[in-house]
């Protein structure tokens, strides 16, 4: 359920007509909905009532916009970070430093030591080697770094390929078989409070089953761990829950998802983490565009849009889907192909698909482009970096600017032996 609806045959983000927001910002432009962002996060945390001690931190890769994370840090989530950037954003935002998740498998001694020092509040290990480094850094400092070993449960999370995480040959956490022997050797380390286990085994999961089936392999590790004689405080969680990209697929059940986090943990005894991303962000945005042309094709024409892969690289990325829809639909059906001006054929949100009729000019939008949409915006083709507005109840308000190819081309020099 999202706050962008048609009103008067006008698809508005909350009260505001979109086609308000493009004369205002132009387009491409993603615009946010402060309202849906705010439902989904009190869903997530109800469908977890049930769980008494939990700490929520919001992925902020989904959707890092400082004022994203103001409107989630508000509704009490903490964030989970993947970068020294991310954290910078995170603080900025105003969450504390305490709340804030360092994940990421390729933490650098630099970034290790920034988050050191401001404090934040677990880091998540993912190699043996890391775990030393944290160590002598916090230990130098004068600090125990609070640390948790991500675990690869060698699960497959039966999504696509390239968001998959949690089985063995993937990059990430350490080989379960080796969890108990390498946390007994990281819990003896001065510089390190070791306080337990994560996991994050994929994203965009509509189905439960796989998840169960890792919370069910860490409830075997942790109850191991115990009998060794190791303290545990803490089991991550990770995120993962999908969201409906289709009209045809049903959103997450998150009641279910709780009922079965409940299931799984009863006997645990730890504070549980979580790391929501595409639930809390996905059907909180779209990305408005204007049609340039409908340009004839042999099968089909093409719309040719003014967004493209650069500023919603999903399609070309994971083949995935965004809905298609007109700002001011006039009620007409076409089959087309919808595609951006970036010189690739890959270019392309969509073939053949039946959908509403537009013609240039017409504004149109594709839907659940919350998450992983501007986050992972090129500039590529010297496009502009694609603007943010977030529109909360009739206010709305540009929370990025457009960077227009100007500014990255100042940004740029001719060395001195090259000048004429
Ligand atoms: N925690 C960790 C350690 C993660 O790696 C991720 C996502 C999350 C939490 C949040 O997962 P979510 O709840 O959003 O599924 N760009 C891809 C998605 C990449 C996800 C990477 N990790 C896409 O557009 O589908």
């Amino acid at each position: 359920m999202d706050h962008f609806l048609y009103q008067g045959g006008v698809l508005h983000c909350e009260d505001v007509p979109l086609p308000t927001i493009a004369e205002a910002v132009g387009t491409p432009v993603y615009v946010y909905s402060a309202n849906t962002l705010r439902r989904h996060a009190r869903a997530f945390r109800d469908g977890l009532a049930g769980i008494e001690r939990k700490h929520l931190a919001y992925a902020i890769k989904a959707n890092p916009n400082v004022a994203v994370l103001r409107v989630l840090a508000d509704e009490g989530y903490g964030a989970d970070v993947v970068s020294a950037g991310e954290m910078a954003r995170a603080l900025a935002a105003g969450i504390p430093a305490a709340d804030i998740v360092f994940s990421g498998v390729g933490k650098t001694r630099k970034e290790l030591s920034r988050a050191l020092d401001a404090g934040i509040g677990q880091f998540n290990l993912e190699l043996e080697e890391e775990g030393e480094v944290l160590a002598a850094l916090a230990h130098a400092r004068g600090l125990r770094a609070p640390a948790v070993l991500r675990v690869n449960p060698d699960v497959d999370a039966g999504t696509h390929a390239k968001i998959s995480t949690g089985r063995k040959e993937n990059k990430f956490g350490i080989p379960i078989d080796q969890a108990i022997e390498m946390y007994g050797r990281l819990a003896e380390l001065d510089g390190l409070s070791l306080r337990g286990i994560a996991i994050h085994i994929g994203s965009q999961l509509l189905d439960l089953a796989p998840l169960e089936a890792a919370y069910e392999r860490i409830g075997l590790l942790l109850a191991d761990l115990r009998r060794f004689g190791h303290f545990v405080s803490r089991i991550d969680l990770g995120g993962g829950i999908g969201v409906p990209y289709r009209r045809s697929e049903a959103a997450p059940d998150l009641a279910a998802y709780g009922a079965m986090v409940e299931r799984v943990t009863k006997d645990w005894d730890v504070e549980l983490m979580f790391e929501p991303g595409r639930v809390i962000a996905g059907n909180a945005g779209v990305l408005m565009t204007e049609v340039v042309w409908v340009k004839p094709g042999p099968l089909n024409p093409y719309v040719i849009v003014d967004a493209a892969m650069n500023d919603l690289a999903r399609p070309a990325l994971y083949d995935a889907y965004h809905d298609f829809v007109a700002v001011r639909p006039n009620g007409a059906r076409m089959t087309a192909n919808i595609a951006g001006p970036v010189c690739e054929t890959g270019d392309t949100f969509a073939m053949n698909r039946e959908i509403d009729q537009v013609h240039s000019g017409d504004l149109a939008a594709f839907r659940t482009a919350g998450a992983y949409g501007a986050s992972m915006a090129s500039t590529y083709n010297s496009r502009a970096l694609v603007p943010e507005v977030l529109v909360d109840g009739d206010r709305f308000v540009v929370v990025a600017d457009r960077i227009e190819p100007e500014t990255i081309l100042a940004a740029e020099r001719v060395p001195d032996w090259l000048k004429r």
